[in-house]
């Protein structure tokens, strides 16, 4: 034993990962930890996928609602979608088995707000959860959860399924103690209470999950790494885009528009988001917080140069060489990060009281400012909507990135109209490619058309967008926001056909 476990009625459960997983039936949803590759349980998904294999050799079907916190890792969702034994997943995935799978059309997946999850699960839109599968970083003497490197929907996974399994990882850092905050202040309508945090520091819950010991029916010892990609260092065009970014914030400074220590960050993953938070690193400001969903690299850089105050988010999303740093000096983060349960972390309540600044990468834009995140053509699904709508619509100012170009400078990110809409031009603040940065504050549609075109496009594809738009404004339906319906989704027709929009 690892000694994570200072209960005696909780280390008498301690059983093998294969008994743990057989424990759950065919059928059944699951609620498990984890967002992003930290937090989710590392070994009951890969025994669970084993059975699931062969149930299937033995002819008898076997899937189960899969319902996590966000993306986990191939561990979990890759080791289910192989053997395809997940029936519904939900909310958002990342995994390059389950999108192969979601996009064959053999694996169902619902893409939801990442801060809705909990309420509908409590409303039962789902059906039931019958189990929870829950990593934590130990278990304290009087048998409460020290969670571990995400929150996600853990409270909820706990207070709702009817039984328990939970993953006690000794690999996870002990320092993690004391850096959560679990609010167990909230409730259906009409019984909502305000949200009481005013500033990103705010601790307004508990260290600790509860969870009753009558529930638990089995616990597993682990000691395996979180497991999320490594790290690329930006290149020239996240860089040239990361640059636009702090030069629209410090002209935002300037106009008097937002503090010289700027307002809480959102901060999506990927390279460009990881690109600007570098770029903070370098540029005027200080004493800069986070009010987010995840921490990553550039955001710990932040926190260790002291350029960043403090940072709250439901879960790490580090590379392995950032986890070792962090868990090395885990206990010197303990007053700078709050992680909580992500209806908070993406709490829309909240994110329109601080005023957080939302960057958040793109599949594609449209000359009018509508936003798609999610799918490639229309129809393919890349990952999912994430946080960046809980965030986007609430925002002080949202701001979206993408480079230009996509598939080698085959594909346009800038398109007449988008293939699909997740943020619509009227949650959509600026937008940022490599080429330059539009304000779209304040303009109608056709001005925004203009500037997107002028700023945002790439020079190859510049000349067709200008010629779509004037044609659009000589033979539209309506002028306030002129489309050629039988060619605005041509540029897309002309890829799936082709191979290249060009
Ligand atoms: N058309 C076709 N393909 C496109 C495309 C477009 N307009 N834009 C991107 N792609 C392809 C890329 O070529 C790449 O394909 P590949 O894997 O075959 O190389 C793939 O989509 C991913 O693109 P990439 O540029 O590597 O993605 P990224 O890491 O910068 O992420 C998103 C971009 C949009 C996928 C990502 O930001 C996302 O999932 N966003 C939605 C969720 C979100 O915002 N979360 C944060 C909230 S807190």
């Amino acid at each position: 034993m690892s000694g994570r476990i200072r209960n005696r009625q909780w280390a008498a459960k301690v059983v093998e990962a294969e008994e743990a997983a057989g424990l759950i039936g065919p059928g059944e949803n699951v609620g498990m930890s984890g967002f992003t590759g930290a937090g989710y349980p590392k070994e009951v998904p890969g025994a669970l996928a084993k059975r699931v294999a062969v149930a299937h050799e033995h002819g008898e079907p076997m899937k189960v609602g899969l319902w996590t916190g966000a993306s986990t890792a191939p561990e979990l969702d890759g080791a289910l979608a192989e053997v395809e034994g997940i029936d519904l997943r939900l909310p958002y995935q990342s995994d390059p088995v389950s999108r192969a799978k979601i996009n064959e059309g053999r694996l169902d997946y619902t893409d939801i707000h990442l801060s809705h999850v909990a309420q509908r699960v409590w409303q039962g839109i789902y059906g039931d959860l019958d189990v929870a599968v829950v990593e934590v970083s130990g278990i304290t003497e009087d048998g409460r959860l020290i969670p571990s490197s995400s929150v996600g929907n853990n409270k909820t996974w706990l207070e709702q399924a009817d039984r328990v399994i939970v993953e006690v990882n000794s690999w996870q850092s002990e320092h993690l103690e004391g850096m959560h905050d679990v609010y167990y202040g909230t409730a259906l309508p009409p019984h909502r209470r305000p949200i009481p945090i005013t500033h990103p520091a705010d601790r307004i819950g508990v260290p600790h999950l509860d969870c009753p010991l009558e529930k638990v029916i089995a616990v597993v010892e682990t000691e395996s790494p979180d497991r999320n990609g490594a790290f690329t260092p930006p290149d020239a065009i996240s860089e040239q885009i990361a640059g636009h970014v702090l030069d629209f914030l410090e002209l935002e400074v300037a106009a008097g528009r937002l503090p010289r220590e700027l307002l809480p960050i959102q901060s999506g993953v990927g390279n460009v988001a990881n690109a600007v938070l570098a770029g903070l690193e370098n540029g005027p400001f200080h004493g800069l917080t986070a009010y987010t969903e995840v921490i990553q690299d550039g955001m710990l850089q932040l926190i260790e140069s002291g350029r960043m105050e403090m940072a709250s988010a439901t879960a790490f999303s580090l590379s392995p060489t950032a986890v070792e740093r962090f868990n090395r000096d885990a206990a010197a983060f303990r007053d700078k990060i709050v992680l909580r349960p992500q209806e908070i972390s993406n709490h829309p309540e909240v994110v329109r009281r601080l005023g957080c600044l939302a960057m958040n990468g793109i599949v594609e834009a449209d000359l009018y400012g509508n936003i798609n995140s999610t799918h490639l053509m229309g129809s393919r699904i890349q990952n999912g909507i994430g946080g960046s709508g809980d965030f986007a619509r609430n925002a002080y100012v949202s701001i979206f990135v993408t480079p230009s170009q996509a598939k080698g400078g085959d594909v346009s990110t800038i398109v007449p109209m988008v293939s699909h809409v997740d943020h619509t031009e009227h949650d959509v603040d600026v937008i940022v490619t490599e080429q330059g940065l539009a304000d779209l504050r304040g303009l109608s549609p056709k001005q925004r058309a203009e500037r997107v075109i002028e700023h945002c496009a790439h020079p190859d594809f510049r000349p067709a967008l200008r010629d779509y738009f004037e044609r659009s404004q000589r033979s539209a339906f309506g002028l306030h926001t002129p489309h050629l319906l039988d060619e605005s989704l041509s540029w897309h027709q002309r890829y799936v056909r082709t191979g290249s929009m060009r």
